[in-house]
């Protein structure tokens, strides 16, 4: 268990949340100061602004060494002081630090030495900048820290409890140490560096996570160009342990509030500073295109989609959120839309709302399916395991199913009457289907 601390927190978003949940858990007392009134008095209610497994236990559990609150003067008396605040991209790419700069304008003066913790992620060279900030304005008290965050939606508490690794960048010694200190009780090596490096871990990580995700992507396009199977040949790839098992699913490309952000920002640091970065760039670009294979997928069998039915099965970017931010779906929904299809649209928990303006949303996957031309497995929920059944068959007016996340098992599927098409899987021979004119040979002479 780590020495108690008193803990100030910046953002009572998802990031801000999930950090003082669970430095309380770790035995800290936590101040959670967001500018949103309406936030802050349903936390104090108990609300939450957000489904993420698992943290409302952590708050309630804790809530004795909680506290939410408007005003920044009461995290003048806190140890350590954690930046948790959103960096959404700006019309050029790079990150809009506009909140964490008016966070900072907000920074209690404290009597005593506090460490200034950066959680969000941001450009590197934004550590450099904030501490001639402070300086600039005499807060010289002020230790600076870049800890970035690695937590997924969904696994976020576990993520903070049991890390791969807690990366700690500060410009002095004393004031890595202590934010070190503050996660005692986790088993988890810990790299201490300086601070541009430190950020530009968070960038790298995500980058390289990304560009797994785009390689196993262009690799199943290859795969259904030469009769391979993805899932396989990811099996044999992730098996060599220089490569590891992991971020090797193909499907129909990476969304969320992250990664795209992320890489976009990372792209442009680069280019700000004069550098190109190529492999980036292509990573992004296939993430694009392999988003809007599916469309070609349903032209393949069903020709112009200008009134088909298409049911698009699972709307949030990933299994175990209701988040659509950046979510292939949309992209999709859009596309076929415009296409002229009819878009029916289904998801446990994700609410599209004025996003997916022009698709009808439906209660049930049954209701999504009935007299469909095609349906779409978008997102890959444990709910549509059991979509291949005969009530499915039956109801639909044609039985094609295009598995966006390879969920399903390819010959099951087409035993029970389908034709099925995943990514990167050898695809069926769709007898049921009409099937393209071949073109007329010529005879010459
Ligand atoms: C990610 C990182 O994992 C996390 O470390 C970082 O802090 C924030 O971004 P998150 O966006 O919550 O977290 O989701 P993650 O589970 O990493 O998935 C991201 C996207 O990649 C999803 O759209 C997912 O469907 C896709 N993905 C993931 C694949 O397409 N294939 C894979 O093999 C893995």
């Amino acid at each position: 268990m780590a020495e108690s601390r008193t803990i100030g927190v910046f953002g009572a978003g998802w990031v801000g949340l999930v950090t003082g949940g669970c430095f309380a858990e770790l035995g800290h007392e936590v101040i959670v100061r967001d500018v949103m009134q309406d936030r802050i008095e349903a936390l104090h209610a108990g609300q939450l602004p957000f489904h993420e497994a698992n943290l409302p236990e952590v708050l309630e559990r804790n809530r004795d060494r909680i506290r939410y609150t408007l005003d920044p003067h009461d995290l003048a008396d806190t140890d350590a002081l954690f930046i948790c605040v959103q960096t959404p991209p700006t019309y050029s790419g790079d990150a809009d630090l506009s909140f964490v700069w008016s966070a900072l304008d907000d920074l209690p003066r404290a009597e005593r030495r506090q460490v200034l913790v950066m959680k969000s992620t941001v450009p590197v060279g934004t550590g450099e900048k904030v501490r001639a900030a402070l300086e600039g304005r005499g807060l010289t008290n002020l230790g600076y820290v870049s800890n970035p965050e690695f937590l997924a939606e969904g696994s976020a508490v576990r993520d903070f409890l049991n890390p791969d690794r807690i990366v700690i960048g500060a410009f002095a010694d004393e004031d890595g140490a202590a934010v070190e200190a503050l996660y005692g009780g986790l088993e988890a090596p810990v790299v201490r560096t300086d601070v541009a490096s430190a950020e530009m871990i968070k960038l790298a990580a995500n980058a390289f996570l990304m560009t797994r995700i785009s390689f196993i992507n262009e690799i199943a396009n290859v795969c259904e160009a030469v009769g391979a199977d993805v899932v396989e040949v990811a099996r044999g790839v992730g098996l060599d342990h220089r490569l590891g098992p992991h971020f090797l699913r193909a499907g129909i490309g990476y969304g969320g509030s992250c990664f795209p952000k992320d890489s976009l920002a990372l792209k442009q640091l680069a280019s700000n500073s004069g550098y190109h970065f190529q492999l980036l760039a292509a990573v992004i670009e296939v993430n694009e295109l392999q988003k809007r294979r599916v469309v070609q997928k349903l032209q393949k069998h069903l020709g112009k989609l200008r009134g088909k039915k298409i049911a698009l099965l699972g709307l949030a970017f990933k299994a175990g959120t209701d988040d659509m931010r950046e979510a292939p779906s949309l992209v999709l929904a859009s596309r076929l839309l415009a296409e002229g299809a009819e878009v029916r649209a289904w998801d446990p928990v994700a609410r599209p709302g004025e996003l997916m303006k022009g698709a009808v949303l439906s209660d049930s996957v049954a209701d999504a399916v009935r007299d469909a031309d095609a349906a779409v497995i978008v997102t890959e929920w444990d709910e549509l395991r059991g979509l291949a059944t005969q009530e499915v068959r039956d109801s639909m007016a044609r039985p094609l199913i295009i598995d966006g996340r390879n969920l399903l098992d390819p010959a099951e599927t087409r035993a029970a009457g389908f034709a099925y098409e995943g990514i990167g899987r050898p695809s069926s021979p769709f007898e049921s289907l009409p099937e393209t004119a071949e073109p007329e040979t010529k005879v010459s002479g």
